[in-house]
């Protein structure tokens, strides 16, 4: 076919790309057309909200024959490796803020981002929140964001791998928020002391039929990130197990964590029948992100 000399055929080329190719969605985009958008605006250096329809239309906008090949370079890339278009770029953006990241740590994509930008989580906070912790911070997207959501916090940010925490100094540096975020590693809570006012927490949760079958972007992750079962379990709750055994003793009285476990609602229910959490409403549903008190901890 001749090459696509327009913005508008150059994005609807690499989007039925990546459909025949069949490569596999989730780290940014949900979609063909997104990605194919994100790919092609960025070889081309062209801000990602240039607009494709309406009056500011950049549809016709020409595209050169080197425009086109660092597209087409970039498509191959992506189909071929089967990486995540955001480690091919070095960039992710969570929320519109841009982050730094790399094979070192996941692609930020957590709903707790939705969940500081909606101010879902304003109702459980007040004047007297002051320290926050991101615990399994990875990239540092949600220690990030939360300390500018919340200008008035200092923030914890807490990962046992060496490798993912100097990708979150990047981002912590890139943001300009060193003085107020604190990287630090640490075994789940055993080097932490708190007393934290919010906890947010995506952890690794994934069970172990799920990791198996996980297509190749996903496995180009660090497992650690993803796999739920490191101590020899299958239900995805290794983590998240001592974890609630223990997180009582870094919460202060008001304190309150927030826990995402993506599509492990009946795991989870099943490892802890006694708890009794509040279950946040996010763009992907009512049963991935949940919330407990330190109360509801206790009880
Ligand atoms: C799902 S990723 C979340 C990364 C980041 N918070 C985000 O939402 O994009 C889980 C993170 O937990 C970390 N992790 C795994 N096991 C851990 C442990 N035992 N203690 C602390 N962090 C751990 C991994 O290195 C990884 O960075």
């Amino acid at each position: 076919m001749t090459a696509p000399t327009t913005l508008l055929a150059l994005v609807q080329h690499t989007a039925q790309a990546l459909e025949q190719a069949q490569v596999h969605f989730g780290h940014g985009t949900t979609n063909a057309w997104d990605e194919a958008a994100w790919l092609v605006l960025h070889s081309l250096g062209l801000p990602l909200d240039t607009p494709l329809e309406g009056s500011e239309s950049q549809a016709n906008r020409p595209v050169t024959p080197v425009e086109y090949a660092a597209a087409a370079t970039l498509l191959g890339a992506r189909t071929s490796s089967r990486k995540p278009l955001a480690y091919l770029i070095k960039q992710a953006w969570l929320q519109g803020v841009p982050f730094y990241v790399d094979e070192r740590s996941i692609v930020p994509r957590s709903l707790i981002a939705e969940l500081l930008a909606d101010g879902s989580l304003d109702y459980w906070l007040s004047e007297s929140t002051q320290r926050v912790l991101d615990l399994c911070t990875g990239n540092g997207s949600l220690a990030v964001l939360t300390a500018m959501t919340y200008p008035d916090v200092v923030v914890d940010a807490s990962d046992l791998s060496p490798e993912a925490l100097e990708v979150a100094r990047i981002n912590v540096a890139q943001h300009q928020l060193q003085s107020r975020i604190t990287l630090l590693q640490s075994d789940g809570l055993h080097a932490l002391t708190g007393p934290y006012d919010l906890i947010v927490c995506n952890p690794p949760y994934v069970n172990a039929d799920s990791m198996a079958a996980l297509p190749a972007e996903y496995q180009a992750e660090p497992a650690m990130a993803l796999s739920g079962n490191l101590q020899g379990g299958a239900d995805g709750m290794d983590f998240i197990r001592p974890l609630l055994a223990d997180v009582a003793r870094v919460l202060s009285p008001i304190g309150v964590l927030v826990l995402e476990i993506g599509h492990e609602r009946a795991y989870f229910e099943n490892a802890f029948p006694e708890l009794n959490p509040i279950w946040l409403e996010t763009s992907a549903g009512s049963d991935q992100v949940l919330l407990l008190t330190r109360d509801a901890l206790n009880t």
